[in-house]
């Protein structure tokens, strides 16, 4: 754990440093409810969906770790790569990670894995291809983590596009017969879907 959260530190530091964008961090508290979340279901099969600079990777890897278990993640933007390799590598888990650069649009449709848990935080206005892509990826009993459904509250009262889509997205889930839902009230909401 020591490990980890230093790797964290360093990786938010170069964050801050290196980026605009800090505030796309899911921050200390939501990465270790992920690890945990790694952990006590079992999820030895991990794939994240918009990595950044690798913060939730390193905690997802991390659970995944203890567990014999390994790691897929796609990121669209490969200039901050240098980043999320240190960062793996101060967290020890590079051996278990694998990350595609790409669209994950582009990618997921040529995946031939099954996962324990698929943890989706790219493209706000892409959450609903994502899901549809993803969820025959899912092993029935297995999870997805879909992050920011709260969307600072913006949801209802917003038509921009990221706006819209996560809007969209949350319809699906709530209607979609093939899973079964609930929200977590981390940060800026976190839902959790469950395969049947
Ligand atoms: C909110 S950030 C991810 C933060 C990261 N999960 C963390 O907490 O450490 C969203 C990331 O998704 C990536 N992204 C956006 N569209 C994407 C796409 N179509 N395919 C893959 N990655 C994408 C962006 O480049 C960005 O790095």
């Amino acid at each position: 754990m020591e490990q980890l959260l230093s790797a964290l530190h360093w990786i938010e530091r170069q964050t801050h440093t290196r980026t605009n964008h800090a505030q796309m961090l899911v921050g200390q508290e939501e990465g270790l409810y992920l690890r945990d979340f790694v952990m006590q279901n079992n999820c030895r099969r991990v794939l994240e969906i918009g990595t950044f600079t690798g913060y939730s990777l390193a905690c997802l890897a991390d659970g995944a770790k203890t567990l014999g278990g390994r790691v897929d993640a796609i990121e669209i933007n490969k200039e901050l790569d240098y980043i999320i390799e240190e960062g793996l590598q101060r967290a020890g888990v590079s051996e278990i990670v694998k990350v595609h650069y790409g669209d994950a649009l582009e990618i997921l449709p040529s995946i031939a894995e099954e996962y324990d848990l698929v943890f989706i935080d790219a493209d706000k206005r892409q959450y609903p291809q994502y899901y549809e892509l993803v969820l025959p990826l899912v092993k029935p009993g297995g999870y997805i983590l879909a992050d920011n459904v709260t969307w600072y509250g913006r949801t209802s009262s917003h038509t921009d596009a990221k706006s819209s889509g996560i809007s969209s997205f949350n319809q699906m889930v709530e209607s979609d017969r093939r899973v079964e839902s609930h929200l977590v009230d981390i940060r800026d909401g976190l839902y959790v879907i469950r395969r049947k």
